[in-house]
């Protein structure tokens, strides 16, 4: 039997617990809850084997207990998220989480996904798809765009996570 841990990381409000939530449970939280950090288990089957997925659901880090080092040490696969709708969670990612992990793991690369969440609320965009791309490009990872509401592109999300996970 595998287990494969998946790491959501990225800014406040993004959405990261109500993707994590909406896949494990199939539940779509509306309001809006702070995490400090919580840990959720899934059983999916993968090319014909049965594996357990384990999703850590991050926060961001406070400044005197720092726990990000610690989260980074328990992923497998990164799942950097930001929300399509809010421009300043986008130069997040490359900014802080992108930057962070790298210097904790002390590598060239690693394995990840580059996620533009809150596909829904289309209407509101302040980050336009090619941004998106352009960035995973450079990240040299795949870009998804999702929606915790609708649940697009969740499925295909912790695939593709997976996928990297059992690479590794
Ligand atoms: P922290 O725990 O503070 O780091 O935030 P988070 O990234 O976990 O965000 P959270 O999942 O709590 O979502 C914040 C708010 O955005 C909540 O009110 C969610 O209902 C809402 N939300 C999250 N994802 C989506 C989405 O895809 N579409 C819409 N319409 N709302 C979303
Ligand atoms: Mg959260």
């Amino acid at each position: 039997d595998y287990e494969l841990r998946i790491g959501i990381f990225g800014a406040g409000g993004v959405g990261k617990s109500t993707i994590t939530i909406k896949f494990t449970h199939n539940i779509f939280i509306e309001e809006y809850d702070p995490t400090i950090e919580d840990e959720y288990i899934k059983e999916i089957e993968l090319n014909d084997k049965k594996i357990l997925l384990k999703v850590l659901d991050t926060a961001y880090p406070e400044e005197f207990c720092d726990p990000f080092p610690r989260w980074v040490e328990f992923s497998q696969v990164f799942v950097l998220v930001y929300s399509i709708i809010d421009k300043y969670s986008f130069g997040e990612i490359l900014n802080y989480h992108y930057k962070r992990i790298k210097n904790i793991l002390n590598v060239q690369d690693y394995p990840k996904i580059l996620i533009g969440n809150k596909s829904d609320l289309f209407t509101k965009r302040e980050v336009k798809t090619k941004k998106g791309k352009e960035l995973a490009k450079q990240l040299n990872c795949k870009y998804i765009e999702t929606s915790a509401k609708t649940g697009e592109n969740l499925n295909q999300l912790f695939y593709e996570a997976s996928l990297l996970a059992i690479q590794e």
